[in-house]
């Protein structure tokens, strides 16, 4: 007889019989992945659903709080997660990259313990060419005593994730999930139309030959990064004693889900263009919900100077700088940037 399938419920139900979470928690997985099952259907629909292309009306371009042109799919993904969120009872708001602010669950339905954070739509920019893109979520508890949630509530470290993960719709539709007791893969059986555990605990290899970054950017890196990319690029003949190899998807969902699968360092570092706003990636539903994932499964994140989950959140759409992945290179990184300090 073959191995009895995981799925999701069960395991689900498992870290709950063994007390690792509340059956709140456990429902709002359910919901997440239940939403992006949808997600992963309208994406799959691509120009057959007419969801590819800019959102907004002809000519007139719909910008989101980030100064994004939203994509059509931003905006489904983003009401997918609210509808399937708002009446399930688990939830006191939430927040996403598509809304300026937080939202709390509307009065008519009950309220929950839980803030949920997310990306709707990771890697906007790959929607129109058929390249891989996700959903990236994560977990808070709401403070005690506060009913209405409002942003400032959000506003709390990488450290007090109750959950995180991420969905990424490639080649197969794979669910990553971490309630703090490693990080686990789930593939969509689509037949079923449910998530199968294929990986318990996924491990990052210390070391790598693979780096993730774009490019395109090096000239207005800062020195420290201008000096790390560099002795990398000079492979063995250089001080790093090894050649590398490069992958750039520009999904964060993407690279991550390669370095969590077969190592490796992805970076999206300060660079003049973006180092006003703080960097490019967000911190609240892209880096800190990654970072958490990443650590679960042994690797290290951190802004270059700083570990990831400890940075103190000052606004919903706070952007830090991002280097996460195999731990050895994400310290060689860092000790680039804290010598030039
Ligand atoms: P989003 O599509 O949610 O706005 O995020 C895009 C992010 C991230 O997914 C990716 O790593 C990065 O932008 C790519 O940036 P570049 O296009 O500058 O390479
Ligand atoms: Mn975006
Ligand atoms: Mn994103
Ligand atoms: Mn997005």
């Amino acid at each position: 007889m073959t191995q009895a399938q995981i799925s999701l419920t069960r395991f689900l139900i498992e870290e709950q019989r063994a007390g690792r979470i509340t059956p709140e928690l456990r429902l709002l997985v359910e919901v997440v992945a239940r939403a992006c099952k949808r997600i992963s259907i309208a994406v799959g629909k691509g120009a057959l659903g007419g969801v590819l292309g800019d959102a907004g009306e002809a000519g007139q371009a719909s910008i989101n709080v980030q100064g994004e042109a939203q994509k059509k799919l931003d905006v489904l993904s983003n009401e997918i997660l609210l509808e399937a969120n708002a009446w399930g009872g688990h939830l006191a708001g939430l927040a996403s990259e598509e809304m300026d602010h937080s939202q709390p669950i509307p009065d008519v339905y009950p309220r929950g313990n839980y803030l949920l954070l997310f990306d709707p739509l990771d890697g906007s920019s790959n929607i129109d060419v058929n390249v891989s893109v996700g959903t990236i979520f994560s977990v808070l508890r709401c403070p005690e005593g506060v009913t209405t949630p409002g942003d400032e509530h959000f506003l709390q470290p990488g450290t007090a994730q109750v959950a995180a993960g991420y969905c990424v719709y490639g080649p197969q539709t794979t669910l990553v999930l971490t309630v703090g007791h490693g990080t686990h893969a789930f593939t969509l059986d689509r037949e079923v139309g449910s998530f199968v555990l294929t990986v318990r605990g996924m491990r990052i290899p210390e070391e790598t030959k693979e780096f993730a970054v774009n490019m395109s950017n090096q000239r207005f890196w800062e020195p420290p990064m201008q000096a790390y990319v560099g002795d990398l690029l000079r492979g063995k003949d250089g001080p790093r004693g090894k050649d590398f190899n490069m992958r750039w998807v520009a999904s964060m969902v993407a690279d991550v889900h390669r370095i969590l699968t077969r190592g490796g360092i992805f970076s999206y570092p300060l660079d003049s263009k973006c180092a006003p706003k703080g960097g490019k990636l967000r911190l609240m539903y892209e880096a800190n919900p990654m970072a958490f994932l990443v650590e679960q499964a042994g690797g290290a994140a951190s802004t270059g100077r700083t570990r990831m989950l400890e940075v103190q959140p000052t606004g919903l759409h706070m952007r830090v700088p991002v280097f996460l992945g195999s731990k050895a290179e994400v310290e060689a990184a860092v000790a680039y940037h804290l010598r030039h300090d």
